[in-house]
């Protein structure tokens, strides 16, 4: 019989197990952490959640509640997340939680790399 054996050191391994980020590229680390603090539920790909659906937002003009218009870029996603009434919306409530102080730096700029990820011809190839 045929098998892998895999031989890690134990750091490496205890590495793996955390899920080091130099393994993972931003867009996966955000996509982890965009599951993990519960954004999916509300940000359902086809529009049918609480919040609006995410895919093909990076590059668009979108109308605020304010009659403003905004680029959505990394600026305006990150804005969103970290202080989301800022950003209100004319159909939606202002339900969307702050992130602030729940996580770091870090893990604004993965969020804001998987936003900007979810185009919608990659999601249909589920590319990277
Ligand atoms: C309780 C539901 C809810 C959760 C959880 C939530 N959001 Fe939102 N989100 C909304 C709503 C509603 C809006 C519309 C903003 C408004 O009008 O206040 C929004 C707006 C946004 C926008 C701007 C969208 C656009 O079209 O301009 C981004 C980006 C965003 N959210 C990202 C996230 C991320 C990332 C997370 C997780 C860290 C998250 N949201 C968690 C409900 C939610």
């Amino acid at each position: 019989m045929l098998g892998w054996v895999y031989v890690m050191s134990p750091a490496d391994y205890a590495a793996w197990l955390a899920g080091g980020s130099s393994s993972q590229s931003m867009q996966q680390a955000g996509e982890t952490i965009f599951n993990k603090l519960g954004c999916a539920s509300c940000h359902l790909s086809d529009g049918t959640g609480r919040g609006p659906s995410l895919v093909g937002i990076y590059g668009k003009e979108e109308a605020l509640k304010s009659g403003d218009k905004r680029l959505v870029d990394e600026a305006f996603i990150r804005q969103a997340i970290v202080n989301p009434n800022s950003v209100a919306l004319p159909k939606y409530p202002a339900i969307m939680p702050t992130f602030q102080g729940q996580i770091n730096e870090e893990q604004v700029l993965q969020l804001v790399a998987y936003v900007k990820s979810l185009a919608p011809e990659e999601r249909k190839t589920d590319g990277k």
